[in-house]
């Protein structure tokens, strides 16, 4: 039997992944600020066999589709066409596609995972947010949007010091949308 709460939980979570300076910076001229191989080994880990969600430049910024996961690209040129990925003209159409590829690989999560702009429009309705805090101040251009703890709860933190091919320590922090946030 299915009633609209079944139907609802069957839904898969929206799940911002993102690595953050201490000061919100995200990114620079187009690419990331920092070298974090650890941060690339959590990323990996989170977003493998889930559709990933993205922006026309950090598609750009990667270069090649992540592999092992459905790529979705967003960009308002209707005409933009990304080698390995998919691409649609709005974060809703992005968002819808995304379900139609969790439904059909089974995956209980959509990865949201950049940049700057789609971050913005997107954390209103991410249900987790896993969060690198990069332990430094960086110079940049692009930002994440400032976490609000009335909306979202920290379910999990997990300290870890700079590897051999980090440039810099991080604290990971997992954040979830409280009950009775809307
Ligand atoms: N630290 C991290 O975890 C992390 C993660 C990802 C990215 N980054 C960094 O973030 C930076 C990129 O972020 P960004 O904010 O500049 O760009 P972005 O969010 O990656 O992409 C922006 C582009 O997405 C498209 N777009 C945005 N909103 C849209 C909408 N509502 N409908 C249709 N298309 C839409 C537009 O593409 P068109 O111009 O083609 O229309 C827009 O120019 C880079 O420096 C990257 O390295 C950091």
């Amino acid at each position: 039997m299915t009633d609209a709460k079944t139907e609802k939980s069957a839904d898969p979570r929206v799940v911002i992944v993102v690595a953050v300076a201490t000061n919100g910076v995200i990114g620079r001229e187009g690419d990331l600020p920092w070298r974090l191989s650890t941060d690339l080994k959590r990323f990996k880990a989170l977003t493998i066999g889930k559709p990933v969600v993205m922006g026309r430049k950090t598609w750009a910024s990667l270069g090649r589709p992540l592999p092992g996961r459905p790529n979705i690209v967003i960009s308002r040129n209707r005409d933009f066409a990304a080698e390995g990925a998919e691409v649609t003209s709005s974060l809703e159409t992005a968002l819808e596609l995304a379900r139609r590829h969790a439904a059909t690989i089974g995956a209980d999560e959509i990865c949201i995972i950049g940049g700057g702009e789609i971050y913005r429009q997107s954390i209103g309705v991410a249900d987790v947010l896993h969060v690198t805090e990069v332990h430094a101040e960086v110079d940049g251009d692009t930002r994440f949007p400032a976490i609000d703890s009335v909306i979202f709860e920290k379910v999990f933190e997990e300290d870890l010091p700079r590897g051999e091919k980090d440039s810099h320590a991080m604290h990971f922090v997992t954040w979830r949308r409280r009950e009775t946030a809307e």
